[in-house]
């Protein structure tokens, strides 16, 4: 745990520079704005600890696979999100030496990621080897709400007269750290400057995604720059001024980026479209896009942001989790998606996980207008084709779709057997958001048009993918590996073997629902579908006879079979140098173990609550928790929000803090690749579900707040269905308000309160 980040209500701010902590504060500090995103690498040159990266939505690579032994029904890649043109460098080079933090350590050096305005600061001085001493300050930004656009302030303010040469470079040659052939994914480079604009346009190979970037740089300050060569290469552009600076006053450099891409702009009009927005960036001025910039996340946070009074390391952490949440995801394109460490890094290829159904959907539903969520299950409607493509591959007939557990195009594209084939609880996470949509919204509709599809594919692969033991005379589900991957290939996983069940249940309501609310659009379905009524038997004869491990003795549904064998030894009796097992054990040794990875029955519960009674949570919570080493940033807000609901509030706190904080302290030690974007939204779970208790149930929202002892309140609007509301939670009282739409009755603690269009109850 690394705690070097100071708290602050609004900001992260790094005091002092951590050389040691780098490539961590890159991913901390990093900026997005939905369509591109980039790491906070230093503009100027830096010789350090680096993960450089720039990121777009949407482009992407496909890696050729590397395994040790190939497998039939292995995919041909592996998707990566490229790391792009990179246009942020401004390199300052003071009496003929180049700045370099690296080499020259700054003195009073501060970072400050201004989450309310989103703009990312930096303020440090540093003495160059002629002994001048240069104050710089540097702000930031991609912008909200022009989404191709990206800016920079450089202010530098030597102490006695030098010479300052500024080189503003955007450059194509960039690699992926993270390739299989360590392959240069781009191609076609060309790049050029014309009419004071340096440009870079490039293509990617096999995909052939167009990335075309610009940037303008202007010098302004009472002192004469001089227009140094500029430097054109075949992949970089090097555009360069020169100073005499003269002393204690300040030389202001201003670089904006216009970057482009063929998913939003024709090829054709690339050029136009960049110099057009890289003109309106310089008519608008510097100020003037940052309160434009402050404004988009004004509203933002008018609807995304939780206050907790009380406790400024809780409240920092919220607001870093939905910043950076935000900073990822704006949901006005159903072609993108979350990938787990968002415009933060390479890992995880940047591509799409159960994590998006599990943990984020929720997020969108409570802080966005229902069609940001829509468009996340829009995306899975649109892969379907491909999800039943890859079924097939896999033998599966007649529909049945298994949708990818990494994809970006709907294509699967893990490579880990024991993952790729056997990990797929995630067609549940799909099938499971649907109903948490349609649960939260309201909108019906929506399983017509498209729900019901996805729903009645992943059935069909259910049905098939069970199978009946005749010893048993139940149905059992073989070689599977659960949400727990430190577990792989094991009979009857309970949460699979669960969330199967469920998923052919759903399927079969929907369909009568839709049968008695429509009979010709239930006609059109069936048809559509092609749906044998002897398959709806069949999913619900699996229902009715599948096989739920279960110890009797302990009253505990049991993860898969054979658990019991393992020796259950609690995580509190491992030696803390052992820990994270998975960087210090042996494959083989933590698959013999007890040690969970992240929820597992527990995620089970998490999602079918009202299937269990609370001496059933305790009893399980009790039992698994123990034997949970939460390696995987999926794990802490789950069990938050579980705590919480069996009254043990102290661990639920505990647990929100190893979830919101995650990053911030670097707790799995592996922030340096990227933040843990989709755990995020877990935070914003473990708050709204776990410590303000908020549910839907049968259409009514309601609250069963538990506030942590060191917080006074918590507060925060929600959407909900036709309503915009605030929720103001304390121990002594609450207060509901209607800020908009019709009267609403809200359920506090099993009370009705009825609130009035516009009034504000207090409870
Ligand atoms: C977790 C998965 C998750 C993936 C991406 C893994 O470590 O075990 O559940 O989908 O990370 O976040």
């Amino acid at each position: 745990m690394k705690k070097y980040i100071q708290v602050h209500p609004w900001e992260i701010v790094e005091s002092g520079f951590h050389s040691e902590f780098a490539k961590i504060s890159e991913s901390i500090f990093s900026l997005g704005n939905g369509r591109m995103g980039q790491r906070a690498n230093f503009e100027e040159h830096y010789s350090g600890q680096t993960l450089q990266g720039s990121y777009l939505a949407g482009v992407y690579y496909p890696d050729k696979t590397r395994v040790g032994w190939w497998k039939n029904g292995y995919p041909e890649y592996f998707a990566k999100v490229l790391n792009s043109v990179s246009w942020n460098q401004i390199r300052v080079i003071v009496d003929g030496v180049e700045l370099d933090l690296n080499k020259y350590e700054p003195i009073d050096f501060q970072r400050t990621l201004d989450m309310k305005n989103g703009l990312l600061k930096r303020a440090f001085s540093v003495i160059m080897p002629s002994g001048v001493k240069l104050s710089i300050e540097t702000q930031r930004w991609t912008h909200m709400s022009r989404k191709n656009l990206g800016g920079i302030r450089m202010q530098i303010t030597p102490d006695r007269d030098c010479e300052i040469n500024i080189h503003s470079v955007i450059t194509g040659d960039i690699r992926n750290q993270d390739s299989n052939y360590d392959e240069f994914f781009w191609e076609d480079t060309q790049s050029g400057y014309e009419n004071a604009i340096s440009w870079v346009s490039q293509k990617t190979k096999k995909t052939g995604f167009h990335v075309y970037a610009g940037t303008r740089t202007y010098t302004n300050c009472c002192q004469t720059f001089i227009k140094s060569e500029t430097k054109v290469s075949e992949l970089s552009v090097d555009d360069a001024f020169r100073v005499e600076a003269k002393s204690n006053e300040s030389i202001e450099v201003v670089k904006y980026a216009a970057v482009l891409s063929d998913m939003y702009v024709d090829t054709a009009d690339f050029s136009k479209q960049m110099e057009l927005e890289l003109n309106e960036a310089a008519e608008c001025g510097w100020q003037k896009l940052c309160a434009e910039q402050a404004t988009a996340w004004q509203e933002v946070w008018d609807n995304a942001d939780i206050q907790i009074e009380g406790d400024d390391t809780a409240q920092q952490a919220i607001r870093f989790n939905i910043f950076q949440l935000y900073q990822t995801y704006t949901g006005d394109d159903s072609r993108l998606n979350i990938g787990p460490k968002g415009f933060t890094g390479e890992k995880y290829g940047g591509s799409t996980y159960w994590d998006t159904e599990a943990y984020c959907l929720p997020f969108y539903l409570g802080t966005a207008t229902s069609d940001v969520a829509k468009n996340l299950l829009v995306y899975r409607h649109n892969h379907l084709p491909k999800a039943v493509e890859n079924a097939e591959k896999l033998g599966f007939t007649n529909g049945a779709a298994l949708y990818p557990m990494v994809t970006m195009n709907g294509e699967e594209c893990h490579n880990e057997w024991e993952i790729t084939f056997e990990e797929i609880h995630r067609n549940g996470a799909i099938a499971y958001a649907i109903y948490d949509y349609i649960n939260y919204t309201g909108d019906e509709e929506y399983m017509e048009t498209y729900g019901i599809d996805v729903l009645v594919g992943i059935a069909r692969f259910w049905s098939q993918r069970v199978n009946y033991s005749e010893n048993k005379k139940q149905w059992v589900m073989l070689g599977v590996t659960g949400p727990n991957e430190f577990e792989n290939n094991v009979n009857n996983n309970w949460y699979t073997n669960k969330i199967a069940v469920w998923c052919m249940q759903y399927a079969k309501d929907s369909l009568a629902a839709i049968q008695e609310s429509n009979l010709e659009t239930y006609q059109d379905v069936i048809d559509r579908l092609n749906i044998q009524n002897e398959e709806i038997d069949r999913w619900k004869e699996i229902g009715e006879n599948m096989y739920f491990p279960y110890d009797e003795e302990k009253k505990v549904y049991l993860q898969q079979d054979g658990f019991l064998d393992k020796e259950l030894i609690p995580v509190s009796e491992l030696e803390e140098n052992q820990r994270p097992i998975v960087e210090h054990w042996s494959w083989d040794k933590i698959l013999r173990s007890c040690y969970i990875k992240q929820a597992d029955v527990l995620q089970g519960f998490y999602f079918f609550e009202d299937e269990f009674d609370l001496d059933e949570h305790k009893r399980h919570f009790d039992f698994y928790e123990p034997l949970t080493v939460h390696e995987s940033s999926l794990s802490p807000c789950v069990h938050s929000i579980l705590a919480n609901k069996i009254g043990n509030h102290d661990k639920a706190y505990e647990f929100y803090l190893r979830t919101a904080r995650l990053d911030l302290e670097d707790i799995n030690n592996d922030t340096c690749d990227g933040c843990h974007i989709t755990s995020m939204a877990g935070t914003w779970l473990s708050v709204s579900k776990g410590f303000a208790g908020m549910r839907v149930k049968d259409g009514t929202l309601t609250f069963n707040p538990n506030i942590p002892k060191k917080w006074s309140s918590i507060g925060f609007n929600i959407k909900f269905r036709d309503n915009y509301l605030r929720v103001q939670l304390s121990h002594e009282s609450s207060q509901l308000s209607n800020l908009d739409g019709p009267a609403i009755d809200i359920s506090v603690n099993g009370s009705t309160i009825h609130i009035p269009s516009n009034k504000t109850i207090n409870i």
